[in-house]
């Protein structure tokens, strides 16, 4: 049975006999609203740990909200959620307040994301990363986890957890996890759920873009990027944000790429009025 804590005590006390073990500990951060994508996770988590504990966090951070997007229609679903955990044999959902995370308002220190914050999506989503590296940290802090495991649908976020862990010794070993789609190629996101029957159908323009891409990487960069452009221009309902080729790392790849080059195409679009991203890994020059 997974149990819950809603308390940093509650918490301390349930891990407390693992610790005490020397198990080790699975972590997959979740803001809930949980669907197939998070259940891989935590498959994942529990691959890493063997018969150590699984912990799921269930906490909507404020702290990585804009004025303006959506903190206060973020679907809450607790009880579902813990169905969901509950299913996979997660052993602890941490699922605190907003005064539990952040005693006495907006932490005075935060984290400073750098660079890699102020591309893409922290470009459209200033503060965002901020936030995010911010609740990350608390929560590692909390849960003490060796793994952590966070979904590529989410690749800078992934990237920048990743460099947080490195650059400020966590000693948390991060672990990307495959994005999950829909059979109709759509990733998997709490937000789908904003989109009606229409807007749901455009969606599936971004995995299409990218699939296509794919297929013409063989052919170079400007290739793949064409080919994506071309499936974008056949749906109306996607505002492309950014549709953009980089390295694996997210770095600027080199105008001249060696056949068989590994690099990462990435899209942002509003569909309606909910923003969705997506991306997959692209081989440049070399059939796949
Ligand atoms: O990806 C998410 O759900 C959130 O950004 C995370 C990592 C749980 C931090 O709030």
């Amino acid at each position: 049975m997974s149990l819950l804590a809603s308390t940093r005590e509650e918490l301390a006390k349930l891990l407390d006999s693992a610790r005490r073990e020397g198990a080790s500990i699975g972590f997959v951060p979740t803001m809930g609203a949980l669907h197939e994508g998070h259940a891989s996770l935590m498959r994942v988590a529990r691959e890493r740990v063997g018969g150590g504990p699984v912990v799921v966090s269930i906490f909507v951070n404020p702290l990585q909200f804009g004025a303006g997007e959506d903190l206060d229609r973020y679907p809450r679903t607790l009880e579902a959620d813990l169905e969901v955990c509950e299913r996979e044999g997660v052993d602890v959902v941490f699922a605190p307040s907003v005064d539990e995370v952040y005693p006495g308002g907006d932490p005075q220190v935060t984290v400073a994301p750098g660079p890699l914050a102020d591309v893409l999506e922290g470009k459209t989503r200033p503060g965002h990363f901020g936030g995010v590296l911010t609740v990350v940290a608390k929560l590692f802090g909390l849960v003490k986890p060796d793994v952590a495991v966070f979904g590529e649908k989410d690749y800078q976020q992934l990237a920048l957890i990743r460099r947080m862990s490195a650059d400020l010794c966590l000693g948390v070993d991060v672990v990307g996890a495959p994005t999950q789609r829909e059979a109709d190629g759509l990733a998997l996101s709490s937000r789908n759920r904003y989109l009606s029957p229409e807007q749901r159908e455009e969606a599936t323009t971004l995995s299409r873009a990218l699939y296509a891409a794919q297929r013409e990487a063989a052919h170079g960069v400007e290739a793949a990027l064409q080919a994506a452009r071309a499936e974008l221009r056949r749906a109306k309902g996607a505002d492309v944000d950014y549709l953009v080729v980089t390295d694996p790392a997210l770095a600027e790849l080199s105008t001249h790429p060696e056949p068989a080059t590994e690099a990462r195409i990435l899209i942002a679009a509003r569909v309606g009025t909910t923003r969705l991203i997506d991306n997959m890994s692209l081989t440049i020059g070399a059939s796949r």
